[in-house]
């Protein structure tokens, strides 16, 4: 059990939580955003992140620290919160994605995690090894051993209260992923980062993310925070919260802001593209996009995109807190997967993951909206169907998309609502029945409801079955199974 971690709400496999950071002296709500503060350039002050904000965390990187003898010298005398001039709680990094980058660090686990203990460091990084996607099975398996070496290093130090990062490698193997989970769970190390997604973000492969975050949240448990290493844009936030995941640090903001690049929900925009502002925080508000395009200072230009781009990510992260409260994240997820086709691709793949997600959803909230034919493939959907088998079925029951006929030729007459199929009309006060779908059902949800209706009828051999229903698309009348009789609904009415 970790007692550091606290999970106080969950909508999928997402959650709110808190995070307690002993040596800060505070916790923080999760899902949190920390931003990335380059200690040599600094875009906007941490101590204007903390004021402009609300930011109570944000992620260093303790390696540069340690190879610039100025801020060496500073963070060794004064301490990390001093150079920053940040109360809250900083995480640091351990030179891992340096090593990424440019093949080689002059530093040890040891070395860098004593380093970031006496710096003050709050949470502390161990050198793993960022493999990244796409390489030979053997050589991710052996990056696999010395990133566990790493963890076990650390595992060994006296780091006092500083909280340990333990990050889950292996690549784009699913199966290592699944093991590195598990070995980082079993340590008694704190926080659970999934390490190298960035080259897939980087091109687009939300689909390949969403697999590695699924094998690795099944290898950890339930109960370890885990961090999306060096993600951080707001069109897949939604996302990555429903995979499971309570913490994210973001460059973008800065690096965007550089390359004169404006973040939305719903992908990126260049500042020279845009006539107007689809965003109201105090920059837009304040300004036209030809009024910052005019800005002649390079600096104040970069600064008041960069503000735009955290003000867009922290009201995406209220968002998704919220949508988790009101029990609406997927509806959330699938607003942001009509954003862009490889937000698309990776909602597509979360919901092949659905029964890993139903295992952590609630079994009630907030009313189950029917958005798209996706939501055919929901986790609530899948759990009704698994759990048909667990309802009592009379010898005569009729299956009706109307109300209950009058005639008792049945003993009961049970609800059909695409894309759940069959249940007790006693239940249609339940979650998730309560749910709003459209008048007008797609082919995908009239085939998860003929999937439920085939899924009763297997489990009731004893129980002879009449289908009422409207007019259906042939591809779902043709799984029911052929001992159903199915009657036009009119038919049954009578007319
Ligand atoms: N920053 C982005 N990706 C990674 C990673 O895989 N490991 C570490 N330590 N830092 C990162
Ligand atoms: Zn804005």
């Amino acid at each position: 059990m970790r007692d550091h971690f606290e999970i106080r709400d969950a909508d999928g496999a997402g959650r709110i939580g808190r995070l307690e950071v002993p040596r800060a002296g505070q916790s923080i709500e999760t899902p949190a955003l920390l931003p990335v503060i380059n200690p040599n350039t600094l875009t906007i002050e941490p101590a204007e992140l903390e004021s402009e904000f609300d930011v109570d965390i944000l992620i260093t990187n303790s390696y540069i620290i340690r190879q610039t003898d100025r801020l060496r010298q500073q963070a060794l005398d004064e301490g990390l919160h001093e150079l920053l001039d940040f109360d809250g709680a900083i995480m640091t990094d351990s030179g891992s994605f340096q090593l990424a980058e440019y093949g080689d660090i002059e530093v040890t686990t040891e070395e860098i995690l004593e380093f970031q203990y006496e710096i003050g460091s709050d949470i502390g990084t161990p050198v793993d090894i960022p493999t990244p996607p796409d390489v030979s099975r053997q050589q991710a398996e052996s990056d696999l051993d010395i990133t566990a070496e790493a963890l076990a290093d650390a595992e060994a130090l006296d780091c006092g209260e500083m909280l340990i990062n333990a990050p889950v490698q292996g690549s784009t193997f699913p199966d290592l992923r699944e093991r590195a989970g598990r070995q980082a769970a079993e340590t008694d190390l704190d926080v659970f980062p999934i390490g190298a997604v960035v080259p897939m973000m980087n091109n687009y492969r939300y689909d390949d993310l969403v697999a590695a975050v699924a094998a690795s949240k099944r290898g950890l448990s339930a109960d370890c925070p885990v961090h999306l290493f060096g993600a951080g844009h707001p069109m897949m936030l939604a996302l990555a919260v429903a995979l499971g995941c309570d913490l994210f640090d973001s460059a973008a903001y800065a690096l965007y802001a550089r390359a004169g690049r404006y973040l939305t929900v719903s992908g990126t925009e260049q500042l020279e593209d845009l006539d107007y502002f689809p965003c109201s925080c105090p920059i837009c508000a304040d300004h036209t996009p030809a009024e910052i395009r005019a800005v002649d200072d390079d600096d104040r230009r970069e600064r008041l995109l960069a503000e735009h781009n955290l003000h867009v990510t922290f009201e995406e992260l209220r968002r998704i807190k919220q949508a988790i409260r009101s029990g609406n994240l997927l509806e959330l997820v699938d607003r942001r997967a009509r954003g862009h086709p490889a937000m698309y691709n990776g909602y597509r793949a979360l919901l092949d993951h659905a029964d890993q997600l139903e295992r952590d959803d609630p079994v009630s909230k907030g009313t189950f909206f029917y958005t798209s034919p996706e939501s055919a493939r929901r986790p609530e959907v899948l759990r009704h169907h698994q759990r048909l088998d667990r309802l009592s079925t009379p010898a005569q029951l009729l299956l009706t998309e109307a109300g209950a006929p009058d005639s008792d030729e049945y003993d009961a007459a049970w609800r059909v609502v695409a894309p759940f199929g069959p249940f007790p009309r006693e239940l249609s006060d339940s979650y998730p029945f309560t749910a709003a779908v459209p008048d007008r059902p797609d082919r995908g949800g009239q085939l998860a409801a003929a999937d439920g209706v085939r899924a009763l009828v297997e489990a009731n051999p004893e129980t002879e079955f009449t289908l009422a229903i409207d007019e259906w698309h042939a591809d779902a009348v043709d799984q029911i199974p052929e001992r159903v009789t199915v009657e036009s609904l009119s038919a049954i009415q009578g007319q």
